[in-house]
């Protein structure tokens, strides 16, 4: 199974990871586990996903050294500038039992949040070597473009809801011309358009799964990645699958032309996403 790696001047990133929200506790650490037996080299976590103690379980139970595996954490928007971030930050480690993270994000913005200062320490952490790789999630196209105008950290990825319901043209835009990759979270909509009767008829043309189609259509997009959650072996190998699996142009229009107004993960302190 080949995943495709995408690479900034600061990482290089497996195109599909292992969404692992909202998992916790041992049933998070036997799917990181499992996952990690069936190929996949990229986790995604958050310190708000109260995980980071189970995942940290199954790297240090896996047999596959750390440095093959690719790690994003993410802190919280409670802590909107530079100290709380890096003490958030600090205590995300312990919980990882982990030296560095390969990708630290920005988990939402908040109206609180000192762009610059949080920017700063980020760099920071950067150059200290606890994370190889910086980053933003959940910044509308507006504000995505004042984090790179302040040029203080070198940002390498964004990660936002990106499917075949939501499209991302404007953060794709500016992630492309800034070398960036986007990472598609909810790629499979939470499960809902896998009876889109578009997807369903290429995937039984292809002799894929709906899930395969709806994750072959990102990682056709140049430096985009997705982050399934799965919790079961069949459907994290399932999953992996989409890497194999080739759509033609024809496919791939077919699906750019759905209804892309579909936002499935929209909480009361969500940024104006149009801004
Ligand atoms: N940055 C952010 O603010 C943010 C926000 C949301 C999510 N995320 C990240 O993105 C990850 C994925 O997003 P998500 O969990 O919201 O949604 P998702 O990955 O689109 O969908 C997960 C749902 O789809 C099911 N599923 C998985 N594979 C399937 C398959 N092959 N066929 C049918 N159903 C399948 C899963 O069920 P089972 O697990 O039961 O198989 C689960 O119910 C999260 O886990 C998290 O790491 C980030």
């Amino acid at each position: 199974m080949s995943v495709p790696i995408l690479t900034t001047k600061h990482m290089a990133m497996p195109a599909l990871g292992l969404g692992t929200w909202p998992m916790k506790g041992a049933e998070c650490q036997a799917a990181v586990e499992s996952a990690l037996g069936l190929g996949y080299r990229h986790i995604d976590t958050a310190e708000m996903y109260g995980n980071e103690d189970a995942v940290g379980a199954a790297l240090a139970a896996a047999d596959v050294p750390r440095g093959e595996i690719f790690l994003t954490t993410k802190i919280w928007w409670d802590k909107p500038d530079g100290p709380s971030f890096r003490a958030g930050f600090e205590q995300s480690l312990q919980r990882l039992r982990q030296p560095y993270v390969n990708l630290l994000l920005i988990h939402w913005p908040s109206p609180q949040l000192d762009l610059p200062s949080v920017l700063t320490e980020m760099a920071r952490l950067q150059e200290a070597g606890l994370a190889r790789a910086v980053g933003v999630s959940n910044f509308p196209p507006g504000l995505l473009k004042q984090a790179l105008a302040h040029k203080i950290a070198e940002l390498s990825c964004i990660q936002v809801e990106q499917h075949a319901m939501l499209g991302q043209d404007r953060i794709l835009a500016l992630a492309g011309e800034a070398g960036m990759v986007t990472t598609s979270y909810t790629p499979l909509g939470k499960g809902e358009m896998l009876e889109d009767e578009v997807i369903t008829g290429i995937a039984d043309r292809l002799d894929a799964t709906p899930a395969q189609v709806a994750l072959a259509w990102l990682l056709a997009k140049p430096m985009v990645a997705a982050i399934p959650k799965a919790q079961g072996p069949e459907r994290q190998r399932e999953n992996l699958g989409a890497a194999e699996i080739q759509l033609s142009e024809a496919d791939i229009a077919a699906i750019d032309a759905l209804p892309k107004n579909r936002r499935f993960v929209n909480p009361s302190f969500a940024p104006d996403w149009a801004a």
